[in-house]
């Protein structure tokens, strides 16, 4: 098979990413977590989720770019074990994110609900992108602005006036999961993927991420949420996904 720039790959993460022959300047992978009821979540034992787990990064870690980057989504527990073997894999750290995604269910009445998901962001060296520019977010405290845009703040001797398009963006992330928006009178309802992501959490690290032309892997592409936002934003692509009805859906999505 030949690969190309904007494809969607049909098939197992392993065996194509063995073959392809780019380099990724972005790598946005949302594998399985061991965690839910679907024939792809599922494993025997803990042991043969980490071999999983820590196999496909070695590969993904082959296609970095030298200035690449990789964001991976998991949850708490087993991004402990998967930020420890991307250090020891040489890989530098760079952010701890923790998204909120307001739909936690309580899975015991011993600990506290767990309400987030973690987004690890790594790169493959220190000389790497980020448009912070690009992803400001609103000021909360806006009595404090408006007092602000007026005389400006004194800061360490210089004056310091809001920036109009917002404030930094922080390592902890508000967006509801598409679970939770989809909601019908607070039910849950069937959707055709059980956990697709946001567009808005996707897009916040595509633009901080990457510049126009850029290659993206979608790895474990689900219904191509990853390939949608980039193409949106001109970024190139490659989406890797197993499933068929997934695959169809990320066709139809990209037209
Ligand atoms: C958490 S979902 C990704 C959801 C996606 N981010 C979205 O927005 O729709 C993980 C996906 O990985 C796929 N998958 C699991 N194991 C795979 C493998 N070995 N090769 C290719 N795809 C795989 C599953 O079919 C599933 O759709």
């Amino acid at each position: 098979m030949e690969y190309k720039k904007n494809q969607i790959v049909k098939g197992d993460v392993f065996k194509h990413l063995k073959k392809i022959d780019f380099k990724f300047d972005l790598i946005i992978s949302d594998p399985p977590y061991n965690q839910i009821n679907e024939k792809w979540d599922i494993f025997k034992s803990e042991k043969e989720f980490f071999d999983f787990t820590f196999a496909w990064i070695d590969l993904a870690i082959e296609k970095l770019s030298e200035n690449g980057q990789i964001y991976i989504f998991n949850n708490q527990y087993n991004s402990i074990k998967i930020a420890n073997y991307l250090l020891t894999k040489g890989l530098k750290f760079q952010n701890w994110i923790v998204w909120n995604k307001k739909d936690g269910f309580s899975v015991s009445k011993k600990k506290f609900v767990s309400n987030q998901e973690v987004i690890l962001f790594f790169s493959k060296s220190e000389k790497f992108k980020f448009n912070y520019d690009e992803i400001r977010i609103p000021y909360e405290s806006l009595e404090r602005i408006e007092h602000a845009n007026k005389k400006g703040i004194l800061k360490n001797g210089k004056r310091w006036f809001p920036n109009p398009n917002g404030k930094m963006c922080t390592d902890v992330w508000e967006f509801s999961s598409e679970r939770h928006n989809k909601k019908v009178n607070g039910k849950v309802v069937k959707m055709l993927h059980p956990t697709p992501k946001p567009e808005k959490l996707i897009e916040r690290i595509i633009l901080a991420s990457s510049d126009e032309n850029d290659l993206i892997l979608d790895l474990f592409a689900g219904t191509g949420t990853t390939s949608f936002i980039a193409k949106k934003y001109n970024r190139q692509y490659i989406a890797i996904e197993k499933e068929n009805n997934y695959v169809s859906i990320i066709k139809e999505r990209l037209k």
